[in-house]
C-alpha cells in the first residue's frame, strides 16, 4: 500500500505552480491532468479554489446543489474556525428533559458538581452560524432516513441530535429502539429515522459487538466494508466517525484473508497506513453504493481526549480530572498522535470528487479539557479498590458530557446541512 504523503494529490501540484511565471507550465500541467483523469475542467478549477490549508467541505467541488441545502455558506468562510464565547442561555436542552442521554454520558445525574461547561457556543471567526431549528430539521427529514456510523463518539453526537430534535415531537410520536448494533430514534409523524450503528472501524474488525468489544489486540479486516455496508445502503445522510480505535500504538493488525481461516494472514502496518486504507475503502463504498444526486454523506475528523495534563502544561501526573476551565492557548493543539491522521484525511479527501461534507471538529473540541464525563458516569463494570482509592485512574477523558460540546458539533452540522 502506498502511503498518502509518498503520492500528493494533483491539487497540491497545482498550488506549487502558482507563481505567474509558471503560468504555461500551470496551464500545460491542468490540460495533461484533465485528459489523463478524464476530469472536467469546471471541477478542476473549483479545486483551486479550495483554501490550500483547508479541506472544509468538499461539497464546494461540485457546483451542483447539494440534497436538503437551503443555502449558501458565508463565501470565505470556515465555521470551523473560531472561538468559545461564555453563552447564559446555553444549555440548549437540559439533561433531565433528554431520557436518551446513556448513564455513561449522563455527568450531572452521577454527581457533576459544576455546570459550566455546559453554558459556551461555539462562534465562528467571521460569520455568524444558523440557530438550530428543529423543527425545519425534521421537516427535511419526513420519509428519510439519517444514519450515524462509527464508535462511540459518532453515537454521542446521535444522541445530541436526538435530544435537540425531540422536545419538539409529542410523547405519543417518537421512540428509540436498541437492537444489535443499532439505536433507532423514530418521529413517527414525520416518519422520519435518525440510527446509529456501531463499526469503530468502518471495516469489519474483531471489536465490531456492539456490546463486548474491549478488545486489545485489535484486527481489522482489509478492504471489508460490505458487512457493515449493506446495513447503511439507502440511507439518505450518513454520517461517518472513525478514529479512536486505531489508536493502538504505531502499528496495526490488519486482518488479510477472512476472520474464519484456520490460519490467519495478518500483517502489521503503520496505523496511518492502515487508517488509510479504511478511509480508501469507505470513498470506495460510497461511489458504488450511493447515489449521490440524492444522499448526503459526512465524515467527523477526530475527538480529542484530554489523558495527559502535561499536554497542556498542568500536573504531571494529572488527567482531565478535575478541569472546569477550558484551554485558552488558541494554538493549542495536545499530543501529536493526530496530526499524520489529520493529513492522511486531508489528502485523501481532496484527492475525491466524492462530495463528503467534512465536519472539522477536532480543533475546536481541542480546548475543552473541561467536558468530559470524567468520574461523574455509571461503569460498565464494578471499580477495584484502585480505582476507588485514585479517582483520576478511571477518569474517562474520552467522552463528552451531555448537553454540552457535542451540541455544538450539531449546531455545525446543521449549519453544513442546510448551508454548505
Ligand atoms: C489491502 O488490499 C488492497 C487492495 O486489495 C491491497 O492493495 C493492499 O496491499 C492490501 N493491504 C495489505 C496490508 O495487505
Ligand atoms: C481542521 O481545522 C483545523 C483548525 O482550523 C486546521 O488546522 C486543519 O487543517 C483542518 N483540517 C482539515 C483536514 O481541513
Ligand atoms: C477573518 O477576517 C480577518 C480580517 O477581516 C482576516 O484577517 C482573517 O484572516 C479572517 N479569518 C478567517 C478564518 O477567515
Ligand atoms: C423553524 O423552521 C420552521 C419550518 O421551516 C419555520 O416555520 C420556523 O419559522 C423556524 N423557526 C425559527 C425560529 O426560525
Ligand atoms: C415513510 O418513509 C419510508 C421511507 O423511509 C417510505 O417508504 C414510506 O412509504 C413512508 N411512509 C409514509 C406513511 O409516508
Ligand atoms: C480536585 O479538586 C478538589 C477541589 O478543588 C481538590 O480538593 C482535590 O484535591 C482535587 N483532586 C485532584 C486529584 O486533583
Amino acid at each position: 500500500m502506498k502511503s498518502p504523503s509518498s503520492s500528493p494529490p494533483p491539487s497540491s501540484v497545482f498550488r506549487k505552480a502558482r507563481p505567474p511565471r509558471r503560468l504555461f507550465t500551470f496551464l500545460a500541467l491542468i490540460f495533461f491532468v484533465t485528459i489523463l483523469y478524464g476530469r472536467d475542467m469546471s471541477c478542476i478549477f473549483s479545486q483551486l479554489d479550495l483554501n490550500p490549508k483547508q479541506t472544509d467541505s468538499i461539497t464546494k467541488k461540485g457546483r451542483e446543489k447539494l440534497p436538503f441545502s437551503i443555502g449558501e455558506a458565508e463565501r470565505g468562510c470556515d465555521i470551523f474556525s473560531g472561538r468559545w464565547v461564555r453563552d447564559e442561555t446555553r444549555p440548549l436542552y437540559e439533561e433531565d428533559d433528554c431520557p436518551y442521554i446513556p448513564a455513561q454520558l449522563a455527568c450531572q445525574k452521577y454527581g457533576r458538581p459544576d455546570k459550566d461547561y455546559q453554558r459556551w457556543r461555539w462562534q465562528p471567526h467571521n460569520c455568524s452560524i444558523p440557530s438550530f431549528n428543529a423543527t425545519l430539521m425534521l421537516e427535511s427529514l419526513r420519509g428519510k432516513t439519517m444514519m450515524f456510523v462509527g464508535d462511540s463518539l459518532n453515537r454521542g453526537q446521535f444522541i445530541s441530535l436526538v435530544c435537540l430534535l425531540h422536545k419538539v415531537i409529542p410523547e405519543h410520536a417518537k421512540s428509540m429502539v436498541l437492537k444489535d448494533s443499532k439505536r433507532t430514534f423514530i418521529a413517527k409523524e414525520y416518519n422520519a429515522t435518525i440510527e446509529y450503528y456501531w463499526a469503530p472501524f468502518l471495516l469489519e474488525s474483531n471489536s465490531d459487538n456492539a456490546i463486548v468489544h474491549r478488545v486489545t489486540d485489535r484486527i481489522v479486516r482489509n478492504g471489508s466494508i460490505d458487512k457493515h455496508g449493506q446495513r447503511w445502503k439507502g440511507a439518505d445522510i450518513i454520517v461517518f466517525n472513525t478514529y479512536l480505535w486505531w489508536m493502538a500504538g504505531e502499528k496495526f493488525k490488519i486482518l488479510r484473508g477472512s476472520f474464519d481461516d484456520k490460519i490467519k494472514d495478518i500483517v502489521k502496518v503503520p496505523t496511518v497506513e492502515a487508517y488509510s486504507m479504511a478511509i480508501r475503502t469507505m470513498l470506495r463504498w460510497i461511489e458504488q453504493n450511493v447515489d449521490l444526486k440524492k444522499t448526503r454523506v459526512f465524515f467527523s475528523s477526530m475527538s480529542p481526549s484530554h489523558e495527559k495534563s502535561k499536554d497542556w502544561g498542568g500536573d504531571p501526573n494529572g488527567n482531565c480530572y478535575n478541569e472546569t476551565k477550558m484551554i485558552e492557548d488558541p494554538t493549542y493543539w495536545g499530543s501529536n498522535t493526530w496530526k499524520n491522521i489529520m493529513q492522511a484525511i486531508g489528502e485523501l479527501f481532496s484527492e475525491t470528487n466524492i462530495p463528503i461534507t467534512f465536519l472539522n471538529i477536532t480543533q475546536l473540541s481541542n480546548y475543552r479539557k473541561d467536558a468530559h464525563t470524567t468520574i461523574y458516569k455509571k461503569q460498565w463494570a464494578p471499580l477495584t479498590p484502585e480505582q476507588i482509592a485514585n479517582p483520576i485512574s478511571y477518569a474517562d477523558c474520552v467522552h463528552w458530557c451531555l448537553p454540552g460540546v457535542q451540541d455544538n458539533w450539531n449546531e455545525l452540522f446543521f449549519a453544513k446541512f442546510f448551508y454548505p
